[in-house]
């Protein structure tokens, strides 16, 4: 056992790498003294100010603003509006101090891409790069030089609406994640006009709460944490993010907001973190109603003392941190550490110089022609292959009739998912509008919504089957509103709403195949249909190109190659249930004392990385490098992978590994390498991967990073369940 040296070495990078991109030195010791010459001629109000963030605008905040008490707001958008609001900042107050505005930029700004749960699926970091440049690039020409996201936290359970705000449950896939969205929203250079400040949320652990329930406490170990929650977060302050949001949510009996360990020690001290960091909404103030600070000016001083730089519409540090400070409980020079950190941001966006947004470049890149393409792309890459029997599709191009059925398929406002921002309903093309687009000229195409998402009417049943008799095909178009996933959005159930899945059931006895595609921003529970219906599409909350995007999986236009970044279950009974489990002493057999459930497999519905394609790969040659590294060694695996199939496609490549015996029970698998190859029909690639201490280490009982020696099983496969496997050795010393 040994401490390996690349992860400290891997730490100097990240303390390196840790403030916003694009300063060179000279550039940074120059904002360092116009931060200084600012501070020097600040007053306590206007350094409090700095910190102050509220939502929309009024005459009080104007008021505010012109007295210099408030740095940055939210939900103030469009480049008049926020022009508008910036004059006050820079023409009005004693400084002329220009304001941070910050958005909610989850999954577009106006072009609406799908949700990130469903772009994680991609398993496409360049992809998701391309989507939140794009978003940056609306945002900022919109006046706003901040978003909210990503949120990077890791999760395991459905039942939580905000698991589709995120990358779904591998700490390794969200990782990659994590940075390919920071790269996306701020670039190389955070002074372009087209980038934005990436902020990670919701630090720490908030993906976790007990029972599902959003805002919920969190019960953690420190390994959960720095193997699984952590991860993410680490990766995105290496990718250069400028900004973290402390969680709601209490962390082992202490609010995240006022955490010392996560904050001071791990995210500023371990990891150099020396961007800003801005509380949860009220967060601060919801201190008190956690019971542990006794009341605002309390709240106030813990949170300030975790380095919580800004107070999100709390008011809790406009009314409470100036007096902290005359009373010397909190020294001076420690306000301005944060003052610091919000100007710095301000300065390295260049809005000292350049204030204000230009409404004809906004008016320009808005639904930009590209952005729009890029959203049908996204789209299409998102989605997920469940089932396909018989090959039901792709349709064929002669294909007579088509009944399109459920209450997504002429939908445009829950297309949109959550967290739309500027997103409209008008610019949604939906399923209905997509299929008949594309169908050919002779092609039938019959609709019936037959029940709404929610309601328990089935009086539009009869008309539904009706419909589906008379059809080659019916596409079924069931899921979930937009309402219903996202904050305070948690389920105890996993079903479809309402009556939708009577209404599948009713379409299918009519005899008529049946294609169903699911819309929904999480994994919903589905075993009547995995068992009954021939063909699943999982195409989440798609965005404003959902109905051109499924056009193109139906008919082969696009081969899908998503791949499930969080696992199915098969009831709600299984939750949490993740593919990186640990193995109990009694694995699953028929002898009834073993870990199993009397009424269900243990297996999920459908596994982490799955997802099927219109053609077939085949997986050989898996080849290791060696049979034997050094703890401190690497060792290269590859394998071949071939299109046996008639058309081409994209396949998610998958590396997992599992140590085998180690002082610390390691999972049963872990992901440590995805890459997507695209290939011709009978066209074959070799994918390498390489694994090192980084890969193979984990955080033994003192919490330091450590190979162990012994033998390590390696998969090389198309989902979490199956692939060619093989196995070295770590050597002793
Ligand atoms: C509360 C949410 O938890 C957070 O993710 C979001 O960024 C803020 N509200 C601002 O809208």
């Amino acid at each position: 056992m040994r401490l390996c040296r690349e992860v400290s070495q891997f730490m100097i990078v990240l303390l390196l790498a840790s403030s916003l991109p694009g300063a060179a030195s000279s550039q940074t010791s120059t904002i360092d003294q116009r931060i200084d010459d600012l501070l020097s001629r600040m007053t306590l109000d206007e350094k409090v100010g700095q910190l102050v963030q509220y939502s929309g605008f009024n005459e009080d905040r104007a008021a505010a603003i012109r007295e210099g008490k408030v740095g940055s707001l939210l939900n103030v958008t469009g480049a008049e509006n926020t022009n508008r609001v910036q004059r006050i900042a820079v023409e009005e107050s004693r400084l002329g101090i220009p304001l941070l505005f910050g958005l909610d930029v989850i999954h577009g700004y106006r072009t609406i891409f799908p949700l990130p749960l469903a772009t994680a699926s991609s398993w496409d970091p360049e992809l998701v790069t391309t989507i939140e440049a794009i978003a940056a690039r609306e945002a900022r020409a919109s006046g706003i030089h901040w978003t909210f996201a990503p949120m990077v936290d890791i999760a395991r359970d459905p039942r939580w609406g905000r698991i589709t705000e995120g990358a779904g449950e591998d700490p390794y896939l969200g990782s990659v994640m994590a940075a390919a969205r920071v790269r996306g929203f701020q670039g190389s250079d955070i002074a372009s006009p087209d980038r934005i400040i990436a902020c990670l949320k919701h630090y720490v652990a908030y993906g976790a709460p007990v029972g599902g329930r959003d805002y919920n406490s969190v019960d953690m170990s420190e390994r959960s944490l720095r193997e699984i929650y952590l991860p993410p977060f680490k990766a995105g302050v290496a990718a250069g993010a400028g900004c973290i949001m402390s969680a709601f949510n209490l962390l082992n009996g202490v609010p995240a907001t006022a955490n010392k360990f996560t904050i001071n020690r791990v995210l500023r001290g371990e990891w150099g973190f020396d961007g800003f960091i801005v509380s949860d909404w009220n967060s601060i103030g919801e201190l008190v109603d956690h019971g542990y600070a006794g009341d605002d000016r309390d709240a106030a001083h813990l949170a300030f003392d975790a380095t919580v730089d800004i107070d999100m519409m709390g008011d809790i540090y406009a009314r409470q941190l100036a007096d902290l400070v005359r009373t010397n409980v909190i020294p001076e020079a420690l306000l301005d550490k944060s003052v610091r950190r919000v100007l710095r941001a301000k300065f390295m966006l260049g809005l000292f110089e350049n204030p204000y947004a230009d409404p004809e470049i906004e008016k320009a890149v808005i639904l930009r022609d590209d952005h729009v393409a890029a959203a049908r792309d996204a789209a299409r890459k998102s989605m997920v292959l469940l089932k396909n029997d018989g090959a039901l599709l792709p349709l064929s191009e002669d294909i007579g009739s088509i009944a399109v059925i459920g209450p997504l398929a002429d939908n445009q406002d829950d297309l949109l998912g959550t967290w739309h921002a500027q997103g409209r309903p008008e610019d949604v093309v939906t399923v209905l509008a997509g299929i008949g687009r594309r169908a050919a000229p002779t092609t039938t195409i019959t609709y019936a919504r037959g029940s709404t998402i929610i309601g328990p009417e089935r009086d539009g049943f009869a008309e539904a089957v009706e419909v589906a008799r008379n059809a080659d095909v019916a596409i079924v178009v069931v899921g979930e509103r937009e309402v219903e996933t996202g904050e305070a959005a948690s389920r105890t159930a996993l079903d479809l709403p309402g009556v939708q899945r009577d209404l599948i059931e009713a379409v299918h006895e009519a005899g008529t195949p049946v294609v169903a595609v699911i819309m929904s921003g999480r994994p919903l529970a589905i075993p009547w249909m995995a068992a009954n219906v021939p063909a699943i599409l999982q195409a989440w909350h798609p965005g404003i190109q959902g109905g051109n995007a499924l056009a193109d999986v139906l008919w082969g236009d696009f081969n899908p190659s998503g791949k499930l970044t969080v696992s199915f279950p098969r009831s709600v009974g299984q939750i949490p249930i993740y593919y990186n489990r640990d193995i109990t002493g009694r694995p699953r057999t028929d002898f009834r004392y073993t870990s199993k459930y009397l009424d269900s497999p243990n297996t999920p519905l459908y596994p982490f990385g799955h997802g099927l394609s219109y053609t077939t790969f085949e997986y050989g040659d898996l080849v290791l490098s060696a049979d034997t590294i050094s703890p401190d060694g690497t060792i290269s695996v590859s394998a071949m992978v071939r299109n046996t199939g008639d058309v081409a496609g994209a396949e998610v490549v998958q590396l997992y590994i599992r140590d085998l015996v180690a002082s610390v029970v390691r999972p049963v698998k872990e992901l440590k390498g995805f890459t997507k190859v695209y290939l011709e029909p009978g066209e074959q690639q070799t994918v390498r991967f390489t694994l090192g201490p980084r890969e193979l280490g984990f955080y033994n009982q003192g919490m330091q990073w450590v190979v162990e020696p012994g033998v390590f099983k390696v998969w090389i496969g198309w989902s979490s369940e199956e692939g060619l496997e093989g196995s070295f050795v770590v050597s002793g010393n």
